[in-house]
This record gives structure tokens, C-alpha cells and sequence, in this order.
């Protein structure tokens, strides 16, 4: 059976691992510090298994030697944002728990595959891969799916159309530098520059850069989880199934792109062995200008730690 570990059992991990057992991906094991959270959690998820009709077990625990040979990690421990924070805010406190996370995989599951949800996002998964030692394949950071999912919703509401009538990219660093692909994006098959007017796309543009800052404002207590959670369980369905679509995720790049020794968001295919491959799509002189940017400040940052 697989195993599947998530680490963190606040609002992103426990709606995360009610998506990996709703998908029946496998048996999940929630883990978290605080004593009773995980488990009580985990038990919660599981009596839903009667009514949602999955077969995941599911369990919860303060123990990490639990997540002993995992298939795949997803990690979302940390602190979340509130009102006025950016994810760099968090730097300093979340890498010390990324660290200490990340040990014990390496001593626990040293061969699974890491998906890297804590924020400042592509900086805690450089720091995963530094601490874990793995293969860059094997470590990668959710991002991409989660702020192309918001723009792609805010051109549903704005044109009417279905989710599956918009095609999408946000790539670059998961923060204010991040960068929308629009010169790809199409509505039902057409560019959207024929579909919406300069202006508004723009403007929907800029919403999807501060969408995270948009939920935060309206939850005041925490960041968002459902969207996120969304996009976390996706990549461990691509990586399970071995689907390589093409998506966004943030990845160690070596090359590619013209960047090195970075994580940042890049298209890529997610496979059984991890990050399959990094597809160096076309992209305008704007894009690659607003690529180069997003990837120094998250190369500062994470030389800041
Ligand atoms: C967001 C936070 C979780 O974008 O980064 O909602």
C-alpha cells in the first residue's frame, strides 16, 4: 500500500490529507507537535471514510519515526500569515521548523519524495533540499498550481467560462514577484488578449499576485487552505499515477531556464521518480526579465537564512 506522510496537521495539512484519502491515494499519516491534533484530526477524516466511500486509513501522530518509509512527504508545518505579514515574515521562525522537519525525513522516509508546501515557499524547499541531502527531483515546492488556480478562477468569474475552458501559468517565486504567463494563457482556445481588454487583465493579473494577501484579510486569523491544499494533492496524484503534465512547481534549477542553483517556479512533469523533467516553454522578453527577478530575490533571501 502506499504511505503517505503529511507533516503539519493545521488547516493546509488536514484538509490536505482529507484530499489524499478522499482521492484514495493511500494510507496517510498526519503528523503534527501538538499533542492531541493529529490524532484527533486524523480520527475525524477517517469516519468520513464510511460516507465518502475511500479505503485510506488514516492516522495521526506526535511520533515522526510514523512516516517511516513513505512514498511521499507533504510538508506544510509553520506558521501561516496574518494581516500585514509577507511570506518573508516568516522566514526566520519557519526555517528553524522546516530544519528539524526535514531531519527526520531524511532519517525516517530517506527515500521518499518531498512536496514542499510551508511559506516563504521556494525558499523552505531550497532549505529542504539542503537539509535532506536528496536528489533535487525528489524535493519540490507547491506554488505554481495554487496562484495559476487563482488566476485562472478570477478569468472564470470574470468571462463565464469553466475551469476546464482556461488554460494558465503563474511561474517565478511564490510572492510579489511572482509571474503570470499571459502571453499562454487562453480562454476556450483563444488568446485571452482577444478575449479581455488590456485593462482587465491586468487588473486580474495583480489579483492573483495578492491572492494569498486577499484570503488573509478576510480570515484575519490564518492564510488560505483550501486552494492550497488542492494544489498539493494534485502533485501527489501526478507523482503517484506518473501523469507528467506539464505544470508549474517550483523546482532546483541547473540550467534551465538560464537560472542555477535556484528554486523557483518552472513548468514542469511530475512523474514516479519526482520532478521527470523542467520544460523550458517560450516566453516572452517580459516574462523572462520578470523570471530573472522573482529567482534573485528568492537566491537573496535564501541567503539571508
Ligand atoms: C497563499 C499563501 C498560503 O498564497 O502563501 O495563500
Amino acid at each position: 500500500m502506499t504511505k503517505l506522510s503529511v507533516i503539519g496537521a493545521g488547516n493546509v495539512g488536514a484538509t490536505c490529507a482529507q484530499r489524499l484519502a478522499e482521492k484514495n491515494l493511500g494510507d496517510v499519516v498526519l503528523v503534527d507537535i501538538i499533542e492531541g491534533i493529529p490524532q484527533g484530526k486524523a480520527l475525524d477524516i477517517y469516519q468520513s471514510a464510511p460516507v465518502e466511500g475511500f479505503n485510506s486509513k488514516i492516522t495521526g501522530s506526535n511520533d515522526f519515526s510514523e512516516i517511516k518509509d513513505s512514498d511521499i512527504v507533504v510538508v506544510t508545518a509553520g506558521l501561516a500569515r496574518k494581516p500585514g505579514m509577507t511570506r518573508e515574515d516568516l522566514l526566520k521562525k519557519n526555517a528553524a521548523i522546516i530544519t528539524s522537519v526535514c531531519e527526520n525525513i531524511k532519517k525516517y522516509a530517506p527515500n521518499s519524495i518531498v512536496v514542499l508546501v510551508t511559506n516563504p515557499l521556494d525558499i523552505m524547499a531550497q532549505l529542504a533540499l539542503k537539509v535532506t541531502g536528496f536528489d533535487p527531483k525528489r524535493v519540490v515546492g507547491m506554488a505554481g498550481m495554487l496562484d495559476s488556480a487563482r488566476l485562472s478562477t478570477f478569468i472564470m468569474m470574470e468571462t463565464g467560462c469553466k475551469p476546464s475552458e482556461v488554460k494558465t501559468m503563474i511561474l517565478g517565486g511564490h510572492g510579489d514577484s511572482m509571474v503570470a504567463i499571459v502571453s499562454q494563457t487562453t480562454v476556450k482556445g483563444k488568446p485571452i488578449s482577444e478575449v479581455l481588454p488590456k485593462d482587465r487583465i491586468d487588473a486580474i493579473v495583480e489579483r492573483a499576485q495578492k491572492g494569498g494577501a486577499e484570503i488573509v484579510k478576510h480570515l484575519k486569523t490564518g492564510s488560505a487552505f483550501y486552494a492550497p491544499s488542492s494544489g498539493a494533492a494534485y502533485m501527489v496524484e501526478q507523482i503517484l499515477k506518473d501523469k507528467k503534465e506539464t505544470i508549474p512547481c517550483s523546482c532546483y534549477l541547473t540550467g534551465q531556464f538560464g537560472l542555477n542553483k535556484v528554486y523557483v517556479g518552472v513548468p514542469c512533469k511530475l512523474g514516479k521518480n519526482g520532478v521527470e523533467e523542467i520544460v523550458e516553454i517560450e516566453l516572452t522578453a517580459d516574462e523572462k526579465a520578470a523570471l530573472y527577478k522573482s529567482a534573485s530575490i528568492v537566491k537573496k533571501n535564501f541567503d539571508l537564512l
